[in-house]
């Protein structure tokens, strides 16, 4: 493999979930496999579970990682043939070159504007590294998609579902703020890729963009969605079809227990309380959350050891 930009750069998904599985099973079965290569990820936003989960992983595989919150450096400039005569101090195209001079694998996480729906949809950040780095890119959420929650997701379903063919809903659920589509992407071609009974709820207004969704079913009516639901998955994110826009925060939509009834429960995290989901979900017994936090250690060491063995 020599990068991880979406949940169909790896070859087989169902066999790399289970190749994950055994990773988590023995975390330290290659540790040799990384010794003297480095991992340097680039920060344009903020993060816990992927900052810390992925340095894990790379540490698991004998890696060195070198971190850079790219807001404690030059203001970079992608926009090609343009003159810099304002705050933007170095391009892309020699930054990216120069960063491929001191690691093996980049990944990089850039969030979208939300307020530039070409702009974002055409993945400019991830794109440009893919570009002109000269080394593998890992994607550690770029504006539409977050492949390594993905697959972390797709791992605890398979640990934990006890029919062939669970019943997976997505929910939409209310937020203050204006969030991106990026988790729900890639959680919904994860599970078109994958064997389920997979269906989408939320409001209307907050189609996902339908070459995502495709033909997955979607409803209006969360309750008649999550009837049956062997698990359901919480996600708010912001209008597609009117860009970036908080439609409504009807608390309705919040996760309750008596609506998930014996649902598994799941959330990428970080979640907020009592908004997304009621703290009985979240301290019950059927949430999973803190399960899929740990499993996004062992997506990203899968990433890592597939993007090594190919180096
Ligand atoms: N789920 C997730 O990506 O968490 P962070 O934003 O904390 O990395």
């Amino acid at each position: 493999m020599n990068k991880y930009t979406n949940i169909h750069d790896v070859a087989n998904i169902p066999e790399t979930i289970q190749e994950a599985i055994q990773l988590k099973e023995n975390p330290f079965s290659h540790k040799n496999l990384g010794v003297d290569k480095t991992l340097l990820m680039l920060f344009f936003n903020a993060s816990l579970r992927t900052r810390l989960s992925t340095e894990k992983a790379a540490k698991n595989l004998g890696m060195n990682v070198m971190i850079l919150n790219v807001n404690d450096t030059w203001n970079l400039e992608f926009e090609e043939g343009t003159v810099m005569n304002l705050n933007k101090s170095e391009h892309v195209i020699e930054a990216a070159q120069v960063i491929s001079q001191y690691a093996d694998i980049i990944a990089v996480r850039a969030f979208p504007s939300l307020t530039d729906k070409e702009k974002d949809t055409s993945e400019w950040i991830l794109n440009s590294f893919l570009k002109y780095a000269t080394v593998p890119i890992i994607n550690m959420e770029s504006a539409t998609m977050h492949p390594l929650q993905a697959l972390a997701d797709a791992i605890t379903i398979e640990e934990l579902k006890i029919i062939q063919k669970p019943k997976v809903v997505l929910s939409w659920a209310p937020h203050p703020k204006a969030l991106p589509q990026a988790v729900a992407n890639s959680f919904v071609k994860m599970m078109q890729s994958l064997e389920t009974n997979f269906s989408i709820t939320h409001p209307k207004g907050y189609e996902l963009n339908s070459k995502i969704t495709k033909n997955t079913p979607i409803y209006y009516n969360q309750k008649e969605a999550l009837k049956d639901a062997d698990f359901v998955y919480a996600k708010n994110w912001s209008s597609y079809e009117s860009y970036g826009k908080v439609l409504h925060q009807d608390s309705d939509w919040m996760l309750t227990k008596e609506k998930l009834k014996t649902a598994k429960f799941m959330h990428c995290l970080p979640v907020r309380r009592n908004i997304i989901v009621e703290d009985a979900v979240l301290d019950g017994e059927n949430s999973v959350v803190i399960q899929q936090s740990a499993n996004r250690v062992f997506s990203a060491q899968i990433v890592l050891k597939k993007i090594l063995e190919n180096l």
